[in-house]
């Protein structure tokens, strides 16, 4: 082992070996994610390592050969007039090499936290609708038992047209010319994990109240999704609704299967 020779190097090698167990060894699993393979925190790697390094000093001092020996190479690239190289590499490099770390550390971190946003939250049973309370616990779309269809189309690609569109854009993907401003963007009505999933009073509610309507796990981030009783009749809501439903090809969910499926998870718990 001549190259562990000096206790200098046994040092720096036992440090070295110490960062690797610490580093690799010890699996993690941070409370939050549970991403098994995570590392440790690298606050946590500088404590054991002090503590090693804190050992190591005592280890190389208890013994006054050992200390001398240790010293020497320090002493040596501090003064010996042909380590000049080393000695300007070591107290430029590392001083340039902290300057780094710490411009890096003190960078704002422009990354999206992380999103713990319900898109679709739980909808409450009723909701104040302009003046009066609309249960929405069993509701379905009044439209659908008056009037012809086509009309109600017509009158909802009206409503979307002149309402909708600059979000949620003209082929109802969420692509609208201000969608890239808002986050969350606003949602694709083509894509299956919008309202295909939902009943048409959920859709009611989430037209009606919109963003300011969203409960707590709405958040973290603003809804722009303006709330459109403030503009829009509890027909012209139903009636973009229908439209909604016929532009996309989606069917909306009704109650019953939501109480069958209900049921099953009940009996299968
Ligand atoms: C200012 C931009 C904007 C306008 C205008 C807008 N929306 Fe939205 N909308 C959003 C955003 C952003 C979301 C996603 C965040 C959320 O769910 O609140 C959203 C979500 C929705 C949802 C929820 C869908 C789901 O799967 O939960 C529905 C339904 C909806 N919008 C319908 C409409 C209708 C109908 C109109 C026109 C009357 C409209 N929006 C106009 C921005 C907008």
């Amino acid at each position: 082992m001549g190259l562990l020779r000096t206790p200098f190097r046994q040092a720096i090698a036992i440090l070295a070996v110490a960062y690797a167990l610490i580093e690799f060894g010890i699996p993690y699993i941070p409370p939050l994610f549970g991403v098994a393979s995570a590392k440790i925190p690298n606050t946590v790697v500088l404590q054991y390592l002090l503590t090693v390094t804190v050992g190591i000093l005592i280890w190389v001092s208890d013994n006054e050969r050992r200390w001398t020996e240790f010293k020497k190479p320090i002493h040596e690239v501090l003064v010996r007039p042909d380590r000049k190289l080393a000695r300007g590499v070591l107290l430029v490099g590392v001083p340039l090499l902290m300057a780094f770390v710490a411009y890096g550390r003190a960078l704002p971190d422009m990354s999206a936290p992380p999103s713990f946003r319900a898109i679709h939250p739980a909808p409450p049973s009723s909701i104040p609708f302009q003046g009066e309370i609309i249960e929405l616990t069993g509701l379905e779309n009044p439209l659908r038992s008056v009037g012809s269809l086509d009309e109600h189309y017509e009158e909802g690609k009206r409503v979307y047209y002149q309402n909708c569109i600059a979000c949620h854009g003209d082929a109802l993907r969420g692509l609208g010319h201000y969608a890239p401003g808002f986050n969350p963007t606003p949602l694709n009505f083509q894509d299956v994990g919008t309202i295909a999933q939902l009943t048409e009073s959920f859709v009611f509610w989430r037209i009606a109240q919109g963003g300011p309507g969203l409960p707590n796990e709405g958040a973290p981030w603003n809804s722009a999704m303006p709330a459109w009783e403030n503009f829009l009749t509890a027909d012209e809501i139903w009636s973009v609704i229908i439209f909604l439903y016929e532009q996309t090809g989606h069917e909306p969910r009704r109650w019953e299967e939501l109480e069958a499926a209900e049921g099953t998870e009940a009996e299968g718990s």
